[in-house]
């Protein structure tokens, strides 16, 4: 068992946080937000992840989990620190560092135990270095502190699973103390260690991410092809996938990747790549694919209806993907203020991501439209004369073709995920619009 304190309680660190706690160790998560952490004390997370409440409140009763703003009490004498916080995107597409820098320093003037410092953030390679570094120059106390890359593959909705059963664990050290110390923390979890050095570490995380966002982009171009020619994209995927080299995940088509991490990663890799005086064509054509991909059914409405003023418009799913109440780089945050723009009154159903949408556009008039946020899909519907599909949530997978007939005005579907059944939507009289397949 270890004391390990984690910095920053986003998706990372939280779920960091947590999981140690499960598998035994001892464990305190740090951020400076103190309404969050009495929130947290609380048994609630500040997240919506499946089967993170119950783990932090059955951790938290067991003493094995604390959350705190005390960074110098929970820093002073741990064994290892988990850097979990953010690493934003900055206009030129490089990652801020600042609120690695801040914890860096905190670590330096605190800690008065040996204690391996750990990065899980996505952070550019060769920035390991540099916080051990900036750690040495700022160390209060004559003690041995390191600095190991341990990146972060989970995905948002399925966080808590994905690293209790991780595909791998990525350990990037440079000395054995710090590998040793590392592995002995992820013993309990059972997974595939894989050890190289920090650089690499930090490399293969954006190199993964990157790679599925390719992925996903030459999908979509693949897609936009198939509909010129007349092939379905969805039948090709299934074609492909039973190549176990080109595997079957990650080949759905559709309005684009959003989220917090492929959308930067892509960015960050290839701004680092020209500042090494290097064209990184492939991942510079992968945010390209998915730039026009997000308004691509917006623009096909568009050229259907004469305007979109004054008409009922119904929005399936806000956030970027399902499972998650995160609309970071969704697609309806581009979409919609152009429909309201064009003055189209929008009724948008989302079961997570509602209330964290009307932060940004609050229900009512707003530019020359409107907006109404509903609790279920067939108010969305009702009388709508267009219907704009962007998340796949369950609730809107369910949305059967008789059911879009029926309660719309007009029943003309645009459908970003490809989740319904493009004959059974035709049999059943719905014009129906989706990515790479006929309509
Ligand atoms: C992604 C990676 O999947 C994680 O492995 C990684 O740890 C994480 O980024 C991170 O760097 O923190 P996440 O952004 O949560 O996870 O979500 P994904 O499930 O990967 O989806 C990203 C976007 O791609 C979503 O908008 C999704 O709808 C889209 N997508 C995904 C597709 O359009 N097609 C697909 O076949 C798969």
């Amino acid at each position: 068992m270890y004391k390990i304190a984690v910095a920053g309680t986003g998706y990372v660190g939280l779920v960091a946080g947590v999981t140690f706690a499960e598998v035994g160790h001892q464990v305190a998560c740090v951020d400076i937000d103190e309404e969050k952490v009495k929130v947290m004390k609380s048994g609630v997370s500040p997240i919506y992840e499946e089967g993170l409440e119950k783990l932090m409140q059955k951790n938290y009763a067991a003493g094995k989990l604390d959350y705190t703003t005390d960074y110098k009490t929970a820093y002073k004498d741990v064994d290892a620190i988990f850097i979990g916080v953010g690493t934003p995107e900055q206009a030129d597409g490089s990652a801020n560092l600042s609120y690695i820098a801040t914890v860096a320093r905190q670590i330096a003037e605190t800690i008065e135990n040996d204690c391996l410092v750990v990065v899980k953030s996505t952070v550019p390679i060769g920035t390991n270095d540099k916080v051990e570094q900036f750690i040495q120059d700022f160390l209060v106390h004559d003690v041995r502190v390191e600095v190991a890359s341990n990146p972060e593959f989970l995905a948002q909705g399925s966080a808590v699973h994905d690293t209790l059963h991780a595909a791998r664990i990525i350990i990037g050290a440079e000395s054995k103390w710090a590998e040793d110390r590392l592995m002995s923390i992820y013993e309990p979890f059972k997974l595939p260690i894989v050890s190289v050095n920090r650089r690499s570490a930090e490399m293969i995380k954006y190199a993964s991410n990157d790679f599925l966002a390719l992925k996903i982009s030459y999908m979509n171009d693949i897609a936009n092809l198939c509909e010129l020619v007349g092939a379905d994209v969805q039948d090709v995927a299934k074609g492909m996938s039973f190549d176990e080299r080109i595997g079957s995940k990650f080949l759905n088509a559709g309005i684009g990747f959003g989220g917090s991490c492929f959308p930067k990663d892509t960015k960050a890799l290839e701004n680092l790549a020209r500042q090494n005086g290097y064209d990184l064509k492939t991942v510079k054509a992968a945010i390209d694919v998915n730039k026009g991909q997000k308004t691509l059914l917006y623009k096909k409405a568009s050229k259907r209806l004469i305007t979109f003023s004054g008409l009922k418009v119904a929005v399936l799913g806000l956030t970027f993907k399902p499972g998650t109440d995160d609309l970071r780089e969704a697609a309806s945050l581009e979409n919609i203020p152009l429909l309201l723009e064009q003055g189209a009154d929008i009724y948008a159903f989302d079961p997570v991501g509602a209330k964290n949408f009307e932060k940004v556009h609050p229900e009512g008039p707003n530019g020359k439209g409107t907006i109404t946020y509903v609790s279920n899909v067939e108010q969305a519907l009702q009388d709508a004369n267009v219907c704009f599909v962007f998340t796949e949530w369950e609730e809107v997978k369910k949305v059967t073709p008789k059911k879009y007939k029926n309660l719309m005005r007009t029943p003309l579907v645009y459908d970003g995920r490809n989740i319904h059944d493009v004959l059974e939507m035709e049999k059943a009289g719905v014009e129906y619009h989706s990515v790479g397949r006929p309509s």
